[in-house]
């Protein structure tokens, strides 16, 4: 569990009686080589990553027509930029667009900062021969290709990408070169419906930040997707929150996370007016932004809202690779990022609520960052124990980790699944691919990759 504990979100009590999905009875973890071997990364790249709903940013970050953001996951380097109307015309409404972000002339990359605008030109420029796209994608121009024979602009606009927002604003992505992406609803049924119980509209971005680690993606969820560690390795956690009654709660391809907040106790008071203090417990620092004579009041406010049960807050973990956790003060997202088998990023944004006072959001993210250290160095440490070839397997509590087991089987069904197609195949499948890998050029690389010249031999078939 990443979440820190901070004030509780403006959000009714969750459905905690809602229907959750049965977790099957295999008990033990993966294997740790699925924490170490890059085949099977690999493997899990078109397995997962290149055909799974994969949550990005929120729509609040595309202030203004032309706007773009970079990213790169599991390999897979995009954007997402809202359209721009073509001049003299209006969108009827605010339109995302996603695309691999990569030149159909020699597959350099079109956006090159992390966030930017297309300005008044509306086409985003190759740094490498100059050709030109709009927003929608499409090649405007291809310097010197007029009078080159068979040569079609619209035949070289960018490949673009699945992109779902949510009635909240949440943009997902989905990788797969199939034109029918498994349908959203489906995939996270329910999910939509529970995200409004909190409202981003409230909220504008703040900033983000990364960590980057020298461990698997995996090892980071197996934390997110539990707090049975919260006792002896977050400290502060377990003094704002109920530890046993914290929860995880399988739905459809997400799991939402509940804890009951700790009864508030009333906090020393500032030495004078104004002055704000860091110490003792997490709900005493959460009371120590009072001056005195309103402590009594706050008190209980605290208490009121503890008794009531009305404390929920809105943490989710999205299959496979992210977190979404809204607070009063500020939201958050997660995604942890794989880069390698062993190597992955770990990127935070930060959403404010609007007129927050600043100091209040400073030791919001300071907490935050101090919570994501302690997950963080729990995933460097225990990384390094699961390349040492001692430890392969471990049992995981039916209960308290049952978050890790719903979220390890879908990793497992679907590696094992895709695995078995590409056996009866006999080659690798890439639902990201575009275009035809059929040629006898081809060919010379899939029997130099299958192992057959000395390649890696731990998935071959
Ligand atoms: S690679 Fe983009 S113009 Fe050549
Ligand atoms: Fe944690």
């Amino acid at each position: 569990m990443l979440a820190s504990p901070l004030a509780p979100a403006d959000v009714p009590t969750g459905p905690q009686d809602a229907p959750t999905v049965q977790v099957r009875s295999n008990t033990n973890t993966l294997p740790s080589s699925w924490w170490s071997s890059e085949r099977l990364y690999e493997l899990e790249r078109r397995a997962i990553f290149s055909q799974s709903w994969l949550f990005v940013t929120h729509v609040s970050r595309f202030e203004k027509e032309g706007s773009y953001f970079t990213f790169e996951i599991a390999g897979y380097p995009f954007f997402v930029i809202r359209e721009k109307a073509a001049p003299g015309q209006e969108l009827e409404k605010p339109v995302l667009r996603a695309f691999h972000n990569a030149c159909r002339h020699r597959a350099y990359p079109v956006a090159k900062k992390k966030e930017g605008n297309v300005g008044m030109a509306g086409v985003l420029s190759c740094g490498y021969h100059g050709w030109c796209y709009d927003t929608r994608g499409a090649l405007r121009k291809a310097p010197q290709f007029d009078n080159v024979p068979g040569f079609n602009k619209s035949e070289n606009g960018l490949f673009s990408i699945h992109t779902h927002v949510t009635d909240t604003g949440l943009v997902f992505v989905n990788f797969t070169a199939s034109p029918n992406p498994p349908p959203f609803q489906e995939i996270f049924r329910g999910f939509e419906d529970e995200m409004k119980e909190f409202d981003f509209s409230q909220y504008e971005y703040r900033e983000s930040y990364e960590l980057r680690g020298d461990f698997n993606w995996k090892a980071l969820m197996d934390g997110y997707q539990e707090c049975y560690h919260c006792p002896t390795a977050h400290p502060g956690l377990t003094k704002a929150f109920s530890i046993p009654t914290y929860k995880v709660m399988p739905r459809s391809n997400y799991c939402r996370h509940f804890a009951d907040q700790r009864p508030a106790r009333a906090a020393p008071p500032p030495k004078r007016p104004g002055e704000r203090q860091r110490s003792g417990s997490i709900t005493e620092w959460l009371g120590s932004f009072i001056f005195a004579e309103q402590v009594a009041e706050q008190e209980a406010l605290e208490k009121a809202r503890n008794s009531a049960g009305e404390f929920d807050g809105l943490w989710v973990y999205t299959f496979p690779n992210s977190g979404i956790n809204c607070y009063s003060p500020a939201w958050y997202t997660l995604r942890v990022v794989p880069v390698s088998a062993t190597k992955t990023v770990l990127e935070y944004d930060i959403y404010q609520k609007k007129g927050v006072d600043e100091q209040e959001i400073l030791e919001f993210i300071d907490f935050l960052k101090q919570v994501e250290q302690e997950d963080f160095d729990l995933c460097q440490a225990t990384q390094r124990n699961l390349r040492a070839g001692v430890y392969t397997t471990g049992v995981l509590h039916p209960e308290k980790e049952n978050g890790v087991l719903y979220y390890q089987n879908l990793v497992r069904e679907r590696v094992l699944e895709h695995h078995e197609l590409e056996k009866a195949a006999g080659r690798e499948i890439s639902p990201a691919s575009l275009g035809s890998r059929d040629s006898a050029e081809d060919d010379v690389c899939r029997g130099l990759e299958s192992g057959s010249c000395g390649g890696g031999k731990d998935l071959e078939w």
